[in-house]
């Protein structure tokens, strides 16, 4: 999708009233094994989701010539929508009998590095993570496809983090102006990310990995596929 910016804000405004996923019932019928890994690895990205707050904040004030107000406006409702991710994959480990967590190793990997990041940096590091996301979501509606609420979410979900995705990639074109040395840089710096939290991710989600019947081969390739769809020429 390349959209300009006032198309980006309108995205996010209509998307604001996109019908909340309904209550899940309780999910009793999973495999041990894969209903222990499938609510670790949403504990985690629940971290994920609900960890981009002082982002929407940030952008308001942030002096960067690559934000109008649009855009600015837009990234504001996309850390919203990011919340109401969060709040949806809560109500799922609910239905799991589980509970969300406070704090997670690969998580907090991407929060150190956003939280000691200018925002460019940030962004490009929320970028990155929209990659797995993109991936993982859409992993949970193909592999789970027998669970309709674990469907239901994974397919919402993933679709919209392919949007913020495509959002990003019209805010780095803006930053990149037509630069090859600036785009050279950030795809490069794009890829050390996205690498980093594939394999951080693939490790530590071994499990459900393995519960699913995916590879961490098969994973790392459709990750690869999703990022170029940021990083390849317009
Ligand atoms: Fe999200
Ligand atoms: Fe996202």
């Amino acid at each position: 999708m390349h959209a300009s910016t006032d198309e980006w804000l309108h995205y996010f405004q209509t998307n604001r009233a996109r019908p909340a996923l309904p209550l899940p019932e309780p999910i009793t019928t999973l495999e041990p094994a894969l209903h222990r890994a499938l609510v670790r690895a949403l504990q985690c990205f629940h971290l994920g989701e609900a960890g981009e707050g002082r982002l929407g904040a940030e952008i308001l004030r942030v002096r960067d010539p690559a934000l109008d107000a649009a855009l600015r406006e837009a990234v504001v409702l996309y850390v919203a929508e990011e919340g109401r991710h969060a709040r949806e994959v809560a109500q799922l480990l609910g239905a799991l009998g589980a509970r969300t967590l406070a704090g997670h190793r690969s998580e907090l990997w991407f929060r150190t590095l956003r939280r000691s990041a200018g925002h460019r940096t940030k962004m490009l590091t929320i970028a990155a993570a929209e990659v797995v996301g993109v991936v993982f979501y859409e992993m949970l509606a193909s592999q789970l496809a027998h669970v309709p609420a674990v469907a239901r979410l994974g397919s919402v979900i993933g679709r919209e983090e392919a949007a913020h995705l495509a959002m990003q990639r019209s805010y780095f074109e803006r930053v990149t102006s037509g630069s090859r040395a600036k785009r050279l840089a950030i795809d490069v710096a794009f890829g050390a990310i996205v690498s980093a939290g594939v394999a951080t991710l693939a490790f530590d989600h071994r499990d459900l990995f393995r519960a699913l019947g995916v590879t961490r081969g098969d994973f790392a390739m459709r990750c690869a596929e999703i990022a170029r769809t940021f990083t390849s020429a317009a």
